[in-house]
């Protein structure tokens, strides 16, 4: 059986060889998020499943595929569809693309997300800048062996999301008037959405969103000393008690897509001035 950093070498290999086309920035599109990849200009895509050792996504919201291209001036590749605990998917699989991007060069990685809000002062359609987050995922990227070529055995956390980045990423927010927050996001495994006691917990516990996706790349990019943005947009909100509504995963598309330009607008400003 092929090991770890074999398979992660047989896939940037693979890769090199599909396109010549060299990413510098990764990024990661969430649920109902993937209208983003339309402002590329698109260089070469990739199926999932022509992918060696690339998981397979499974939701119906999520077409799979790496899309290669130019975004404000600055050579990306973009994840269209990704993968979420939920599905089945072991957190080392989930997380394979990031090394893949990390062994393809890309050193940046910016990651996007729907959640729901768990702070007061935040409203349906708001966006919200993660400047930290609580994991409560039952497994963990990094269990197991460590490959010290990757990264650490014991990796600190105190300098997670890139805080020049959590700055700019509001002040463009700002000067576009677009309501955004700063804020801690809790990772949970779905796939239910939240008991009203378990979000009045999660809001107790210091989180401001919570969601199904997220940290586990967040991790394993920072594993690797990548620099991480990451952006949720609040899709429903969870807290006080009296603003949860009954929420279903049409709720949360149309919400993401009516606030994706918002979120578009912050990625598409922060990589032109990186
Ligand atoms: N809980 C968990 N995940 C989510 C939510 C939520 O309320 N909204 C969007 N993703």
């Amino acid at each position: 059986m092929k090991d770890y950093l074999e398979k992660i070498e047989e896939t940037k290999n693979y890769i090199a060889a599909e396109t010549k086309f060299k990413p510098e920035i990764g990024i990661i599109l969430g649920t109902g998020l993937g209208n983003l990849a339309g402002e590329i200009k698109k260089e070469y895509e990739l199926p999932y499943e022509d992918i060696p050792n690339f998981p397979v996504s499974t939701v119906e919201s999520h077409s799979g595929k790496l899309i290669f291209g130019e975004l404000s001036g600055k050579k990306i590749v973009a994840m269209q569809g990704r993968f979420h605990y939920y599905e089945g998917y072991t957190m080392k699989e989930l997380t394979f693309p990031v090394r893949v991007m990390k062994a393809l060069g890309i050193e940046t990685l910016f990651i996007s997300n729907a959640a729901g809000g768990l702070n007061e002062h935040y409203k349906t359609g708001d966006v919200m800048i993660l400047r930290d987050h609580i994991n409560l995922l039952p497994e963990h990227p990094l269990r197991g062996r460590n490959y010290d070529t990757l990264g650490p055995r014991f990796p600190d956390m105190l300098h997670t999301y890139d805080k020049k980045l959590v700055e700019k990423g509001l002040q463009i927010a700002k000067k576009n008037g677009i309501s955004c927050h700063a804020g801690v996001y809790a990772a949970i495994q779905g796939p239910c959405l939240e008991t009203p006691a378990e979000y009045n917990y999660l809001h107790v516990i210091g989180a401001d969103a919570v969601g199904m996706s997220t940290v586990p790349e967040v991790i394993v990019a920072r594993h690797m000393n990548m620099r991480v943005f990451a952006v949720s947009i609040i899709t429903d909100m969870g807290y006080p008690m009296e603003a949860i509504q009954e929420t279903s995963l049409e709720d949360v598309i149309r919400v993401a897509k009516t606030t994706e330009p918002k979120m578009t607008k912050i990625i598409t400003e922060l990589l032109g001035g990186l």
